[in-house]
């Protein structure tokens, strides 16, 4: 846990600072209500309850988008997800669930997929790398009914299995009469690292969950996507579960909206956090996970207590009005890991811009 004056000093400093390595520039809220208002046509209503065509026209556009037949627009991928799975288990009998140590299911979400859920996951890999092939060879698939996989797998900066790789897993767990779900937070990444379009990548999967606030920069929301049987029974679930609200209409706007603004310049962001996190990888008191960087993000990690890195990040975020790291989000006693994340902000300026603060910030440490 980092001291809260060391969390409050640096978000100060960042409203204060004019450059900024990570994500998107954020609006204010005033700023979004307004782009949102110019979003809305003449001639478009609200929705209500999941219907409407605001709703339905971008659960298409999405599903269209995927290569699947249907789609279902919900409040959390923490719902979005645990639900998929429910209805795969109910579809195969079969209440196991595969998935690898770093899953947001695992670390981040009080364990709903087992107490709320009723299901039981299994973790499997080794935690700092994606699942390979042989490590599903290794199980016993007999109880299996889903397996869940992370593109780009975010706990362990953004790494990518191979294509072959992803191929041959997907065959697996068909063969096994296994569901196959991709949690694609941060799907929108991918399609660089594997020169495939999101239907592509898509198809080797029986459900998909993609989100709109991260790198797409929406307010929250998800969406669920399948085939048209799966959809039905999807929506079942999110009524009993609390997630077919009476409108989301300002999530969908502003889904609409990130996705129209930021989805385009996604190929470049990847490129550009290869080539400075390659660049990074050459400095002296860093270590870039992975090396290169396979999608839109990486990981840095620093010999040096988390919370003295904390210190030190946000006294030069202070002093140069350069945020050049986010806080580290893990790390103990003598290591540090922070994660970038690569959008508008860091494609403002050369690398060598963000190269020369990386040498003069790792000389304070
Ligand atoms: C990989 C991954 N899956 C699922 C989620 C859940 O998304 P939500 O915040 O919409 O519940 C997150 C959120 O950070 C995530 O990073």
């Amino acid at each position: 846990m980092i001291d809260p004056s060391i969390q409050q000093r640096y978000q100060s400093a960042c409203q204060q600072a004019s450059y900024n390595l990570l994500r998107h520039p954020q609006a204010t809220m005033a700023e979004q209500l307004n782009q949102l208002a110019k979003e809305v046509a003449e001639d478009e209503q609200r929705d209500v309850y999941g219907s409407g065509q605001l709703i339905e026209d971008f659960e298409y556009q999405i599903a269209e988008l995927l290569g699947k037949e249907a789609a279902l627009f919900l409040p959390t991928g923490t719902l979005a997800q645990p639900l998929a799975l429910k209805v795969h288990s109910l579809q195969t009998g079969k209440t196991d669930v595969a998935l690898h140590p770093s899953s947001h299911l695992l670390l981040h979400e009080q364990m709903g997929i087992e107490h709320l859920w009723g299901l039981n996951p299994q973790a499997i890999g080794d935690p700092q790398q994606p699942i390979k092939p042989a490590d599903l060879k290794a199980l016993n698939a007999e109880p299996l009914g889903a397996l869940l996989i992370e593109l780009p797998m975010r706990e362990i900066g953004g790494q990518l299995p191979a294509w072959d790789s992803l191929k041959e897993q997907s065959q697996w767990a068909r063969e096994n009469g296994i569901r196959r779900h991709l949690d694609g937070a941060r799907l929108w990444q991918t399609p660089d690292f594997y020169q495939r379009g999101l239907d592509e990548i898509s198809a080797l999967f029986d459900s998909v969950y993609v989100s709109f606030y991260k790198d797409l920069g929406g307010i929250s929301g998800a969406v669920l996507a399948a085939d048209t049987k799966f959809i039905q029974q999807a929506k079942i679930w999110a009524r009993r579960a609390g997630g077919n609200l009476i409108s989301l209409y300002p999530e969908i706007l502003a889904a609409r909206r990130g996705l129209r603004e930021n989805l385009p310049m996604m190929p470049d962001a990847v490129r550009y956090a290869h080539a400075l996190g390659s660049a990074l990888a050459e400095l002296k008191g860093v270590e870039v996970t992975p090396d290169p960087p396979q999608a839109a993000m990486f990981h840095l990690t620093f010999a040096i207590s988390r919370q003295r890195l904390a210190d030190k990040i946000s006294l030069y975020v202070q002093e140069q009005g350069v945020v050049i790291l986010p806080l580290p989000r893990s790390g103990d006693s003598h290591r540090a890991v922070c994660e970038v994340t690569i959008g508008r902000n860091a494609m403002t300026q050369p690398q060598s811009f963000w190269l020369r603060h990386m040498k003069q910030f790792i000389a304070t440490l």
